[in-house]
């Protein structure tokens, strides 16, 4: 990629690497209707997808990528789907946690994880365990997860402090809020993916992507690799990132253009 002459007049700085990259893995379904598969199929190989991008952002030092596995809204799907999809969470998480392990990869879950079934919490709460102490990159799988839900439960969590006066409601801002959202200890996403063609956040992260850049790409979620999704952080490379002000007032602060938010 030509990084002196872009066609947005931003230079880039090729060490400007999103600390956090937060991706909706959509389009398995269609990726297998395409060969004529069951849409289950899709969602197999979707695993090799999800390896390519974690060892791709472990490579490229991203810090925290938060990987949209199944949505609140995905219960809806036909039964036989559902179970496919938590079976393949299930063994998925226990085949994985060698390679976390080797390539330092932490792994927690966001979402509401009551609803599934003990023997899958058990498995979520040992892998988050084993991988710990592990520095190189958070990877955040995000389960019946729901951006509207994180936001309530925080109110829920707001409430009770205050209930529990250990929060004074004149002092709740959006800081206070911000504390009680799931990973509330990570950095906000600088870069939002969506593979597969659509172009609509479906309920992920919300609040905490007020800000991120946003990158749609049409490849679907089986074929996005390591190339792919190098596309998207070379992208992000030359983005803007104005957070209000003028790209003018940016570029005198930063001499690189759109390096605001450090
Ligand atoms: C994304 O792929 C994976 C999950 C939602 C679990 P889809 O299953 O949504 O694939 P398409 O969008 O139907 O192709
Ligand atoms: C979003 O994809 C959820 C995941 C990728 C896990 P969907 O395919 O479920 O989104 P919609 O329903 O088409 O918006
Ligand atoms: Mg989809």
């Amino acid at each position: 990629m030509d990084t002196e002459s872009p066609a947005n007049g931003v230079q880039a700085d090729q060490r400007r690497v999103p600390k956090h990259v937060a991706i909706i893995m959509d389009g398995n379904g269609r990726w297998a209707n395409q060969r004529n598969r069951a849409r289950t199929w899709g969602h197999r190989e979707g695993v090799k997808s999800v390896r390519a991008v974690v060892e791709e952002s472990v490579q490229r030092g991203v810090g925290t990528l938060t990987l949209f596995a199944f949505s609140s809204e995905n219960w809806r799907r036909p039964p036989t789907e559902v179970s496919l999809l938590m079976d393949l969470f299930l063994s998925t998480l226990r085949g994985e946690v060698r390679r976390l392990n080797e390539n330092g990869v932490r792994l927690r879950v966001i979402g509401e994880r009551r609803a599934f079934s003990e023997k899958l919490q058990r498995r979520i709460a040992d892998v988050e365990d084993l991988t710990a102490n592990n520095t190189k990159l958070n990877l955040l799988v995000a389960a019946n997860y729901g951006g509207r839900w994180d936001v309530t439960q925080a109110a829920r969590r707001v409430v009770a402090d205050v209930l529990a006066e250990r929060l004074d409601p004149a002092a709740i801002d959006e800081r206070a809020v911000a504390a009680r959202l799931s990973f509330a200890d990570l950095p906000d996403p600088d870069l939002f993916i969506r593979t597969g063609g659509e172009k609509r956040l479906s309920n992920f992260i919300l609040w905490q992507s007020a800000y991120a850049e946003l990158y749609f790409t049409d490849i679907l979620w089986p074929e996005f690799g390591a190339a792919a999704y190098g596309q998207a952080l070379d992208d992000f490379a030359h983005r803007q990132r104005r957070f209000g002000l003028t790209g003018e007032q940016v570029a005198s602060q930063t001499g690189v253009a759109g390096d605001a938010w450090r």
